[in-house]
């Protein structure tokens, strides 16, 4: 009987909505009173909300209330998968990622280039506190090293974090790194050598990219879905065409196109690698960030042999600046560790003890909710502003997790001109190509949506879409 209710209370929502009642971006009145309107109990227009806020119709702001999804008539259709460049190559052209990212530190410009979250969906308050209390009861230590594989605190409390991933892991398993990219490079250094062929996702994160370069290895595209990620017939071809030493994945909201790769995938692909005796980099910055609240697991915890070199990070969670990540390497530890000492001899010891205390404390749950909540209902306001402004026949992602959108422009638009065109008009945005080893994905783009929400921020794209058609000057 109370199924019913909730369902009937849902479905009389839902039609408010249809009708534009209550139109796109309203609130909803107070639970009270919408129980007063529907004459039913509280309990039940919880239920109600929470049923149309899994159909995408609601989403929930904490302390806020319900609001209604920014959702379109039509709604522009999703990517297509790639096709990647024919072997492996050396990677070219990522020096201009370097201009991206001091767009990103200009105030001027709106920032839907890197992918970075502005301080406003940081816990910077409680990380003040914590750093001021590891400040005042360990000043000795603070201004010592912390040499690797750093801090126990932390160790203890990534370990404790890992098991939400599926990994269980020793504090000895882990070496706490200055962020992810660290991680990624120095795993790279750890299973191979210049000239080496590394296996990617089609596009990529420029960062992975980026670390290949800087060690004179090859990358070899391998076609990716935007929904499920790594192909393993893609990647089992490629393994028998080509002498292929690492693999480079991001199972979990992968960046740029914010793909999850399915659980019996994932194990598929850690076998395939195992099979091969290619070593697997799984970077999972993303992992903590589901829309859903589920966690889903790292491609580590199907790791029967210790050969996932897994990279993590703080900073997508807890804030770029704090430069704090970690890897955990199976039975490459000891070699990592020795290659983390060489090359930045330890990570600085107040952001690791002060990230330890606030993890410590307890909240970071609740935060992360929080959080996950407020990316999902920035990632749809900027699938809808698409949707709205872009031209026709443009297409966009739909991740379940993290905070970027991979936009597919008409063919024969160019993301390069339109980046130019568009930092003149105060935004930046990543193009497609730098998310390709040879200059790829000229006709995308990535939007970075964890930014402050306003009507500068939709004037921003409806700019940027009016731009996209504009002919060049
Ligand atoms: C997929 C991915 N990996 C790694 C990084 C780098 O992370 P960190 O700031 O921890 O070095 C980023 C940052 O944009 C990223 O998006």
């Amino acid at each position: 009987m109370t199924n019913l209710l909730y369902e009937d209370t849902a479905a009389r929502l839902a039609t408010l909505i249809e009708q534009g009642t209550f139109a796109p971006g309203a609130r909803l009145p107070g639970l009270r009173k919408l129980s007063r309107q529907f004459s039913v109990s509280v309990g039940t227009v919880v239920s109600a909300c929470a049923l149309l806020e899994a159909q995408g119709l609601l989403i929930a702001q904490p302390r806020s209330g319900h609001y209604v999804a920014d959702r379109l008539n039509e709604e522009p259709a999703r990517p297509e998968v790639g096709t990647p460049a024919d072997g492996p190559a050396l990677i070219q052209g990522q020096e201009r990622v370097l201009a991206l990212v001091q767009a990103h530190n200009d105030p001027a410009l709106l920032p839907f280039g890197a992918a970075v979250p502005d301080a406003s969906f940081l816990p910077v308050a409680a990380l003040e506190r914590s750093a001021a209390r590891v400040r005042r009861a360990q000043r000795g230590r603070v201004a010592d090293y912390d040499f690797p594989p750093g801090a126990p605190e932390l160790r203890v409390q990534i370990a404790r974090r890992m098991a939400e991933a599926g990994c269980q892991l020793g504090p000895d398993e882990i070496v706490v790194t200055s962020g992810c990219q660290e991680a990624l490079v120095l795993s790279l250094r750890t299973v191979a050598q210049p000239g080496d062929v590394i296996a990617i996702e089609s596009p990529t994160f420029y960062g992975i990219l980026q670390a290949i370069e800087s060690q004179g290895m090859r990358a070899l595209e391998i076609a990716t879905d935007p929904e499920t990620g790594m192909a393993p017939e893609s990647l089992a071809r490629a393994l028998k065409q080509w002498p292929i030493t690492a693999c480079v994945l991001m199972p979990n909201f992968g960046n740029p196109l914010g793909h999850l790769t399915p659980e019996p995938r994932k194990a598929e692909l850690v076998s395939l690698l195992q099979a091969s005796g290619v070593a697997l980099i799984e970077d999972d910055v993303y992992g903590e960030l589901a829309f859903d609240h589920q966690r889903p697991w790292a491609a580590k915890a199907y790791d029967t042999q210790g050969e996932v070199l897994y990279c993590g990070s703080f900073s997508k969670t807890l804030g770029s600046g704090l430069r704090l990540g970690w890897a955990a390497l199976g039975r490459y530890r000891e070699r990592f560790t020795y290659l983390k000492y060489a090359s930045s001899q330890a990570t600085p010891t107040l952001t690791t003890l002060a990230v330890a205390d606030y993890l410590e404390r307890g909240g970071y749950e609740r935060f992360l909710h929080a959080t996950q909540r407020r990316y999902r209902l920035q990632v749809r306001r900027v699938i809808d502003a698409v949707g709205r402004h872009f031209p026709a026949g443009t297409r966009v992602t739909r991740p379940g997790g993290g905070f970027v959108v991979w936009v597919e422009l008409p063919k024969g638009a160019d993301a390069l001109g339109l980046q130019e065109r568009a930092l003149a008009a105060g935004i930046s945005i990543a193009p497609g190509p730098m998310f390709s080893s040879h200059g790829g994905y000229r006709h995308c783009l990535r939007l970075n949506c964890a930014l402050p929400w306003s009507p500068q921020t939709e004037a921003a794209l409806a700019r940027l879409g009016r731009l996209v058609g504009e002919p060049f000057s």
